[in-house]
């Protein structure tokens, strides 16, 4: 049993601050089993207790796990005093108050951000012992052939001399642009695009398509975002993805 006052649990679950959730309940349109409750600070067990905001039925969720389509122009940030973040763009139905992205995508990179309120999942996540593989999408501007991807296979050593581990390259398709998969399951800043100047080459463009075994759903739109099924946040922790970085490429095509 898990006993909260209940302004605390309304304004958990995006009803308001705790003065507003205080508000409602003062003026009679909370519940609990049925019995009206006047008093913000009574006690009560959301998991168990069946609460009403007038009549409705609030469903409960301990922490709250959104997908998000990042867009390019946003920062991976829950507040910032000058630039927008992606904590913005979420609509107030989903939003909570401590909510934060998992892990960081740069500005100008898109695609499959989770945001949550639940830092023991972010950090499950983000861990490299963890090995929860990101798959993005990278246009890069020259060519890619056997010797990067070997260099990726074995661990790219970066700039300033930091080993990142091995990693999955796989060439897509050859144009004037070239555009490749990585398969990381580091999140050190500007990865990617660190391993890529690191073997010459510069990336044009970078997106996450997939997270562990949680792939990026193609209907959001980006800056859109939707709640994640149980199965899907499961999904996140299955390894059997790791379908670049087990693989022996040798001549990196699909
Ligand atoms: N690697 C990068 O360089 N940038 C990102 O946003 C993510 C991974």
């Amino acid at each position: 049993m898990f006993m909260e006052r209940l302004d605390k649990i309304l304004s958990s679950q995006g009803v308001g601050s705790r003065k507003e959730a205080g508000i409602l309940i003062r003026r009679g349109l909370v519940h609990v089993n049925g019995i009206l409750a006047t008093r913000p600070e009574t006690k009560t067990d959301p998991e168990r207790d069946q609460i009403t905001i007038e009549g409705k039925p609030l469903r409960f969720q301990r922490h709250v796990y959104l997908m998000m389509n990042k867009p390019a122009g946003v920062v991976s940030a829950s507040r910032d005093s000058r630039e927008k973040t992606v904590v913005d763009l979420v609509p107030p139905v989903l939003s909570r108050r401590d909510l934060f992205p998992a892990g960081r995508l740069d500005r100008d990179t898109t695609g499959l951000l989770i945001l949550t309120d639940d830092g023991e999942l972010a950090h499950r996540m983000l861990s490299p012992k963890k090995h929860v593989y990101k798959l993005y999408e990278a246009s890069v501007d020259g060519p890619v052939g056997a010797e990067e991807i070997e260099k990726f296979a074995a661990g790219v050593a970066l700039e300033d001399g930091t080993v990142c581990l091995p990693a999955g390259l796989t060439v897509v398709k050859q144009g004037t642009a070239w555009e490749t998969l990585v398969e990381i399951r580091e999140g050190k800043f500007h990865q990617v695009k660190k391993m890529f100047l690191a073997v010459g080459r510069r990336v044009l463009r970078l997106k996450r398509v997939r997270i562990g075994g949680l792939e990026l759903d193609k209907t959001l739109k980006e800056g859109e975002c939707r709640e994640l099924t149980k199965e899907e946040l499961a999904l996140i922790f299955q390894g059997e993805n790791r379908r670049f970085c087990e693989k022996k490429n040798s001549n990196g095509q699909i």
